[in-house]
């Protein structure tokens, strides 16, 4: 049989249907409880890239037929000598060097763009989980990848939501927040904080643990942050949003985000959440989190599960998490490798 590695071509439909139904396969193998891939989002690099992203992809055929796939994603504002990398291959066809030869064709791709780190994550075990292999963080290691960073996700499964507790968190957080208002958008930000916005975020690889990845803060300013927006746009995410702005001098010191994949209506991501450091201690994270899920409850009444990714050391935000009623529901690790 001949393995073959070339790039995707944006115009052939049945390559592109071929590698999303693997996503789908390997998302149904490594992480079950986690829906498919949303097909806009998947293609979206190809046509609507995030700002600062210029993604590569690279497909793996055994005789001709698509059994796997890699995405770089170069970084040309900030981290230019780091790229992501997501590698994936068909659950039916694992253990025979597929992997191994898609890592082989990334590490050339990012050596021709003077990278020096690959990044990628994979499922991992929970804390205290024993006696179970994740193929994905064995692949990491086998390729001399470095663990830097471990993550739990926690789900929120809304059938099991008090509303009661949420809205006595909610009536806590206000009266601790003394100074402060909450505001509330959905899509796009109002001009008025979209300074305040870029900051935030813009903070958020600086306060949130890193463990030992070599990761920079990202240069966020206003005109990222709207197109970032036109991007998600395009993928037809839905985002509820909701800060907490210092009355004294009308900024914007809080935010959180969730968001729904386009066509998706019982699951959502936990985004962001931050804390400007001098505006800490006021409760401002909860106010905003138990907000927010209040508010976009109130808009998906389909809504049955969200997901949130947490560094195992960050103890404020899980602390908050698990008042809200978010669980452990697996492990994950960023793993790095310096070429
Ligand atoms: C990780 C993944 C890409 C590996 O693909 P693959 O084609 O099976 O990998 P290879 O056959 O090239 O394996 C290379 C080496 O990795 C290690 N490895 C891979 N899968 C393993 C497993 N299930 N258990 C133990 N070791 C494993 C082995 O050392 C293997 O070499 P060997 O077969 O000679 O012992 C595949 O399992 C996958 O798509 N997983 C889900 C996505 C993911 O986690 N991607 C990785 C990071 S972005």
């Amino acid at each position: 049989m001949t393995l073959t590695v070339t790039p995707l071509d944006p115009t052939d439909r049945q390559t592109l249907d071929a590698v999303h139904r693997i996503a789908c396969a390997a998302r149904a193998a490594d992480e079950p409880d986690l829906p498919d891939p949303c097909r806009r989002r998947f293609e979206a690099p190809l046509w609507h890239p995030m700002p600062g992203i210029d993604t590569r992809w690279l497909v793996a055929r055994l005789d001709g037929s698509p059994v796997g796939w890699l995405r770089l994603y170069l970084h040309t504002i900030d981290n230019t000598e780091n790229a992501s990398v997501e590698l994936t291959v068909d659950p039916a066809y694992r253990r025979r060097g597929i992997g191994r030869t898609l890592h082989e064709h990334g590490v050339r791709l990012l050596r021709e763009h003077d990278g020096k780190r690959l990044v990628g994550a994979t499922v991992a075990a929970l804390p205290g989980e024993e006696g179970r292999t994740f193929p994905g963080a064995a692949f990491a290691a086998a390729m001399g990848a470095k663990p830097a960073l471990s993550d739990v996700r926690r789900r929120l499964d809304v059938a099991g939501l008090d509303r009661d507790r949420l809205s006595a968190l909610l009536a806590e957080a206000r009266a601790a927040a003394t100074g402060y208002r909450p505001v509330r958008w959905r899509d796009h930000t109002p001009e008025e904080y979209v300074a305040d916005v870029a900051y935030l975020e813009g903070r958020l690889l600086l306060d949130a643990p890193m463990g030992e990845l070599d990761w920079e803060p990202e240069q966020m300013d206003a005109a990222r942050v709207r197109e970032a927006e036109r991007a998600l746009d395009a993928r037809g995410v839905r985002r509820y949003n909701t800060g907490a702005v210092h009355e004294a001098t009308g900024r914007l010191v809080g935010w959180t985000q969730l968001s729904l994949d386009a066509g998706s209506t019982d699951h959502a991501w936990q985004q962001i959440t931050l804390v400007d450091p001098g505006h800490r201690g006021h409760r401002l994270g909860l106010l905003c989190k138990a907000g927010n899920l209040a508010y976009a409850l109130a808009h998906e009444p389909a809504l049955r599960a969200v997901d949130t990714w947490n560094a195992a050391a960050n103890r404020h935000m899980i602390a908050i998490n698990d008042q809200l009623g978010f669980r452990p529901a697996a492990g994950s690790v960023d793993w790095q490798l310096t070429i």
